[in-house]
């Protein structure tokens, strides 16, 4: 009997420098560096340039990822059209999923043989940083073509976080908010082989293209169990309401059975390392915008759910009711994680590449018997 390990639990699949989850110590470090550290004192242009080429950048390295960056802000009117194809019903997760295709597609135009489909590692790093400075225009044009408002312009004299939340509400951003947001990005940027990363590596181990692996990862993202949970988070605090109605809810979702969006952890089982970052930055947006009734939703559900199971937060817990005060529509919250986690990926993509082995597993086959196709009546098989 084959040794099955469901859901790959506790399976090691490959190496990996990009980043460390020690759940031993609680720490998660990305290219060594400590994310609190990060998170702290970085802006997150600077932690993509880090998970792209393996340091932090100079100042000069940095201007130029800048640059970069602003210089592909803007939404193409391709991928504009291709969003605009859509109906607003549908879910923003589709809706990234589906502009990442169009550009994946208008980039790779006239590669028509799929042996060249892979593209160079300096291609795919250019391929990266282009994603990475599109994604904000797709995330803030979704939430905004919802609320039946036009597309706002980026703007070149703001970094990369204070244009994002200016894409989305069309009004300059406080250095709070854009401090909380800067902060949020780089904890969701990189987690080892999470199941969208694996996923994209699996796409990438086919030799097949970046744009490929990245909307593969989208749609693995997508799921409650990964990143549709800070989504999920906030449906759970809207069915709450108060604080002081946490320990009846609780009763009666622990009674059906319910998973509690928002704790729990394949990985960490004492605590995730990226909760206590975000809640601080959840408790300067509460006391910002004069919001103490969430922080005491939060803490309660968090104390009772903890003493009745023993389980933790995960960073979708602070992050769902930060996003949610910083004005984002419960929506767009997984896109955000998506124009986060594009640095996570495209850097393990571009690693996948360097040493690549096709991702084969095997499986233990528990199906019918042999048997022969003589022995095959259609219509006895319609009954
Ligand atoms: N609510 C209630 N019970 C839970 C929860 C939860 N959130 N998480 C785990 N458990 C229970 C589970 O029911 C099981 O109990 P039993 O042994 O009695 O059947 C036990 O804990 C082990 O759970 P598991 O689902 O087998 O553990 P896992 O390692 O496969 O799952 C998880 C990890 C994240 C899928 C799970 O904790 C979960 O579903 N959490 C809620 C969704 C969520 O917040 N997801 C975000 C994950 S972190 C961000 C990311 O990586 O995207």
């Amino acid at each position: 009997m084959a040794d099955i390990k469901k859901g790959l639990a506790g399976v090691v699949v490959d190496y990996t420098a990009i980043s460390k989850v020690n759940p031993e110590t609680n720490s998660l470090l990305y290219r060594g560096y400590p994310v609190q550290e990060l998170a702290a004192t970085q802006p997150f242009e600077a932690v993509a340039y880090l998970m792209w080429n393996g340091e932090l950048p100079t100042e000069q390295q940095l201007a130029d990822l800048r640059a970069t960056e602003r210089a592909h802000r803007a939404l193409t009117p391709e991928v504009k059209q291709a969003i605009d194809l859509l109906p607003t019903s549908a879910h923003p997760m589709d809706e990234v999923r589906t502009a990442v295709s169009a550009i994946g597609a208008t980039e790779t135009a006239g590669i028509t043989n799929v042996l060249d489909a892979v593209g160079t590692p300096e291609e795919n790093l250019e391929r990266s940083v282009r994603l990475f400075a599109a994604l904000p225009a797709i995330v803030a044009y979704g939430q905004r073509r919802r609320r039946g408002e036009e597309a706002v312009e980026p703007r070149d004299d703001l970094d990369y976080a204070a244009n994002f939340l200016w894409m989305t509400f069309g009004e300059e951003a406080d250095p709070v908010v854009v401090d909380a947001f800067n902060r949020s990005m780089i904890l969701y940027a990189e987690h080892s082989f999470n199941a969208s990363t694996f996923t994209a590596r699996v796409i990438t181990s086919t030799l097949s293209d970046l744009y490929s692996a990245v909307v593969g990862a989208i749609g693995a993202l997508k799921g409650p169990l990964h990143g549709g949970a800070n989504e999920a988070v906030l449906h759970v605090f809207d069915e709450i309401g108060t604080a002081d109605n946490v320990a009846p809810w609780l009763d009666e979702a622990l009674a059906e059975k319910r998973k509690i969006m928002g704790f729990g952890h394949r990985v960490y089982k004492r605590g995730d390392s990226r909760v206590p970052t975000m809640k601080t930055a959840l408790d300067t947006l509460v006391e910002h915008y004069d919001r103490p009734e969430v922080a005491a939703l939060y803490d309660n559900l968090e104390s009772e759910f903890v003493s009745r199971k023993g389980i933790y937060p995960n960073l979708d817990y602070p992050s769902g009711p930060a996003y949610n005060l910083m004005g984002f529509d419960t929506l767009t919250f997984t896109p955000l994680f998506v124009a986060s986690r594009i640095t996570g990926w495209t850097a393990h993509i571009i690693e996948q590449q360097g040493d690549n082995a096709l991702i084969r597993p095997l499986s233990e086959y528990n199906g019918p018997d042999e048997r022969h196709i003589e022995g095959y009546v259609p219509d006895a098989a319609n009954l």
